[in-house]
Formats: structure tokens, sequence, C-alpha cells
């Protein structure tokens, strides 16, 4: 039977993952899903924001469907204990190489986006993160005593950005691979201005688009990307980028769709393991008022049915029950506009139920 590690994790994990799982339940497919604590909740019980029991977990199971992790009560831990770590010890562990964030505007929510109708209506952009490498694993890094200019001690803190043209070829083939089944335009954005990995990043990626000579690929740096996603968001389809900049420009990229609580992902290694969950956080001060958008968390499990568990038809039938409640004008919080019905977390979930039938 198919495996599925549930990994809820911390503030809104438990409630969004929950509505997930009712969603998945009500196919006629069997899981067997295996919850794990993970980020605050795995420090909680085991001392470690990823305990080696959940960790095995992972590893084992065909899939992770993931909630999210962090509440301000770890704030304070040293960072190797933070429940952060979880995520980044998931993806380092399980390879987890390529993030596909999509931001689909759902035509139902034009008007909950922050630009203009007309700037925003049927934007659907897919940016392909990189996610193993970067200034987020590089090292050496630390915080160290340096002499300042007057000779006296001062502390320095330093990271390391690094690609190597392996990890930049492989991220790249999934992205001109997503292209070539979409729009057939890739924009790779980079900061090859200034940066040594940048250039090597650039170089890489224009060598490997000798093999999809279907595909349109053309290059932006970073600041100029921002800047384009606000001004023109419709003229992407497909972004490809490094860690860093695909982090940034991925949540600015969720906001031009209305809200971030709609916005599923999905990080996948060479296999089919993936990982799957909301592009948000844990957002502790709603936690538990039946408050949060549980829509992210049943499109990552779409998500899941279609990368790891080759499902399209499940996948396609969980879609088509979101768009089907946001049409019935049935929103949480975060998407409500005047005249439509405000609903909470449960609410939401046993809406996408009754919508699959
Ligand atoms: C994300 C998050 C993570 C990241 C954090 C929680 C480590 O912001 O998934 O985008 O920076 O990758
Ligand atoms: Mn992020």
């Amino acid at each position: 039977m198919t495996k599925i590690a549930v990994l809820a994790g911390d503030g809104i994990g438990p409630e969004i993952v929950a509505q997930a799982l009712k969603v998945l339940e009500a196919l006629d497919v069997s899981f067997d899903f295996e919850p794990a604590p993970v980020g605050g909740a795995g420090y909680a019980v085991a001392g470690h924001p990823l305990p080696a029991a959940t960790l095995a977990l992972a590893q084992a199971a065909d899939a992770v469907l993931f909630g999210a992790v962090g509440d301000w009560k770890y704030d304070t831990l040293p960072r190797e204990l933070r429940p952060e770590q979880a995520i980044l010890g998931l993806r380092k562990h399980l390879q987890l190489f390529a993030n596909l964030r999509p931001a689909v505007l759902y035509a139902e929510l034009a008007s909950a986006s922050s630009l203009k109708p007309e700037i925003v209506a049927d934007l659907d952009i897919l940016i392909v993160r990189e996610l193993s490498g970067d200034i987020y694993f590089g090292q050496p890094r630390g915080i160290r005593l340096v002499l300042d200019g007057a000779f006296k001690d001062c502390r320095e803190g330093f990271d390391t950005m690094r690609y190597s043209e392996s990890e930049v070829r492989r991220i790249a083939q999934v992205a001109f691979q997503a292209a070539q089944k979409r729009s057939k335009r890739l924009t790779s954005v980079d900061k090859a201005n200034v940066l040594e990995t940048s250039q090597l990043w650039r170089e890489t990626v224009i060598d490997v688009a000798r093999d999809y000579p279907d595909v349109e690929l053309s290059h932006l740096y970073v600041d100029n990307a921002a800047m384009q996603l606000v001004r023109a968001p419709k003229a992407f389809d497909v972004i490809v980028t490094g860690n860093l900049f695909g982090d940034i420009l991925s949540d600015q990229a969720a906001m031009l769709t209305g809200s971030i609580g709609m916005l599923p992902s999905a990080s996948l290694s060479a296999g089919h393991k993936g990982l799957y969950e909301p592009a948000h956080g844990s957002a502790p001060d709603i936690a538990g008022q039946d408050l949060a958008n549980p829509l992210a968390t049943i499109l990552s499990a779409a998500m899941m049915l279609r990368y790891s568990l080759q499902q399209p038809q499940q996948a396609d039938r969980i879609e088509a029950a979101v768009k089907k409640v946001l049409a019935q004008g049935l929103r949480t919080a975060d998407i409500w506009t005047p005249g439509t019905h405000k609903v909470g977390t449960q609410a939401m979930g046993d809406a996408v139920v009754k919508a699959l039938a």
C-alpha cells in the first residue's frame, strides 16, 4: 500500500493537514498514513526538530505530506535546534533538489490580489527553485571574531554561496522539461552581473538549453525579475532560479494570487520521492482557531498524487473540487471579500470533500 509520512508540524500545521487527509480519504485510493512529529513538535517530544524516527519514516515512505514548522516559543533555541532545521534537514537528506511552486490565480479570487485585476487575471506561473544548494547549505559559514579597523575584536557573520555545474544542470533540466509541458518559455533568474555563482549558473543554463531547442530561454537579474513580477507578471511562464532568490521570488509571486494560503508546493528528488507542503508558514498567531486556509495543503496533496503517486486523475479531481468551492463563494478569512461567504478551516475541508462527489 502507498505509504505517506504525515508530518503536520507546528502552528496551523495539524489543522490544515487534517483537512488534506480528509480529502485524500474521500478518494477511492487506499493510503497508509503514518504520522510523526516534526519541527517544534519534534523538539518537544524528542529534543530535535527532525527526530531520527521521523527522518527514517520519511525515507521509507513513498511521499511526505508536510504541514508547517515554527513557533515563537522556539525562537530562542540555538539554530541547529530550531523548527526550520526540520524542513532543511528533510530537503538535504531526501535530496529534494527541485522545488516546484506554482502561482495560479483562480478567476474567483482576482479581487483578492493587491494588484489590479487586469494585471493578474489568468496568472499562471511556475517557479522552479533549486532547493538543496546555494547559500542555504554552502560551507564555510559561521560567526567568528575578527579585528576591526581600530584593531578591536568584533564579530562577523559569513555564509558561502555555492553552486556546482552538475547542481545547476539538473535543476535546469527539470525547468526545461516543465516549460516543454507548458508554454515553452523559460526565464532563468540570477545575479550574473555581480556573482561568480550566477555567472556559472547562466553559462550552464545556456548549455543545457541546447537539448531543448523548442523552449525559448531568457535571463533576468533578480532585482529586475522582482520588478517585472509586479509590473507585468503574465509575461512569465516558468522561472528557474537558485535557492535564495527562489525563496524570495516565490513569496512575491504567491502574493500576486491574493493569498499565500492558496499555494501548494512540491519538493522532488531524482526519483519519484517528494515532499509536499503549502508555500506558507505555521502562522502561530491563528493556530487552533479554525481560521487557517487549508486549500494550499489540499492542493499540495493533489501535487503528491500527480508527481509521486502517478494518480493524475485523482489530482485533477481535487483541483476541480477546489475550483468548485471557490465558485460557490466559500472563503476562509485570508481570501474573503465582501459578498462571499466566510467559512472556517474545517468547513472548507468538508466543502472540498463534498465537491469531489
Ligand atoms: C520556504 C521557507 C523555508 C525556506 C524556511 C522555513 C527554512 O521559507 O520553504 O520557503 O527558506 O526555504
Ligand atoms: Mn520561503
